[in-house]
């Protein structure tokens, strides 16, 4: 089902790493949307090759860059309004990594250099893309650019660790530079709190099957699957979204105003009998 709502449009997207990666099925329903992308990631997470059968079926143009390094992000935006033959109309900020959640480390005893680290990847970026973009005049008006983010920005979860200090950075830098860039040329800049889902950075969390199955229970919609963000994103990227900036977009079924439903009562019921 295509609405070709973002015909003409052109935008480049961060983070798809594999089929599970939200960011390609974002990619997917861009191009289906009637958008021409540019696909990004590491050189490591190129090297890795997956990402080749998704430029060919999106017919994108892979332009390595880390998110981290502003040079890398100067030549992408660059090479991208080449590429594209003009300013981007959106941009999915789709990255995420700690290396104190992989090494397993507890917030009670984190490795600062890892810290930085899943700050400058997982929030810094964010505001180095903005403000590359920014400075080269790259967005097109009225354009949108999206991150993705959890709720443990707002909320306290255990294995989320250093995550969550990377996310609350992350939606307050959608905040700052939201003011900024909507007054320059109505660019809209929000972030999406999305559900757990099963993709790589995902099951990288500590116990996530345990969580996606009690996050499914907590939320009277369901848990939001990757396909049901990338819907989401694309009506974000769309003019039909022309007015909304600056906000953290919760999408996960409900999950985010609930206190407690029926089904996890139940289940809990069962457990203290
Ligand atoms: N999976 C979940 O449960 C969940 C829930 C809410 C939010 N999110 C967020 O969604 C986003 C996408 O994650 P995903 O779940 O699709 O997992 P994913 O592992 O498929 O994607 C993460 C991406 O970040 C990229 N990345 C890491 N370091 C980078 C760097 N220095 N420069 C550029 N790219 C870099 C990886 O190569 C990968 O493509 C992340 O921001 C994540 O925090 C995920």
């Amino acid at each position: 089902m295509s609405n070709q709502i973002l015909k003409n449009k052109r935008g480049i997207i961060f983070g798809a790493l594999n089929e599970d990666s939200i960011a390609w099925k974002v990619a997917e329903k861009a191009v289906e949307e009637g958008a021409s992308i540019i696909l990004t990631n590491t050189p490591i997470a190129l090297r890795a090759g997956e990402i080749n059968k998704l430029s060919e079926k999106t017919n994108a143009k892979i332009i390595p860059a880390d998110a981290t390094s502003v040079e890398d992000l100067e030549r992408l935006f660059e090479e991208a309004q080449k590429h594209l033959k003009g300013k981007i109309d959106f941009v999915l900020h789709s990255i995420g990594m700690s290396p104190n959640v992989r090494k397993k480390r507890a917030y009670y005893d984190l490795d600062y250099n890892f810290m930085n680290k899943t700050i400058d990847i997982s929030a810094l970026s964010f505001h180095k893309m903005l403000q590359v973009a920014y400075q080269q005049d790259a967005i097109a008006p009225n354009g949108s650019i999206l991150a993705l983010t959890y709720i443990a920005a707002q909320r306290t979860y255990d294995s989320y660790s250093d995550m969550a200090n990377a996310k609350a950075l992350l939606e307050s830098i959608c905040r700052s530079f939201g003011m900024i860039y909507g007054e320059k040329n109505g660019v809209r800049i929000n972030t999406i709190s999305q559900s757990p889902t099963k993709t790589t950075a995902g099951k990288g969390i500590d116990g996530f099957d345990l969580f996606y199955d009690f996050a499914e229970k907590m939320s009277p919609l369901g848990n939001a699957s990757a396909e049901e963000c990338a819907d989401y994103c694309i009506m974000m990227f769309s003019d039909y979204t022309r007015k909304v900036t600056m906000q953290n977009l919760f999408h996960d079924g409900g999950y985010s105003s609930t206190g407690m439903t029926q089904k996890l009562l139940n289940q809990y019921q069962e457990n203290i009998k």
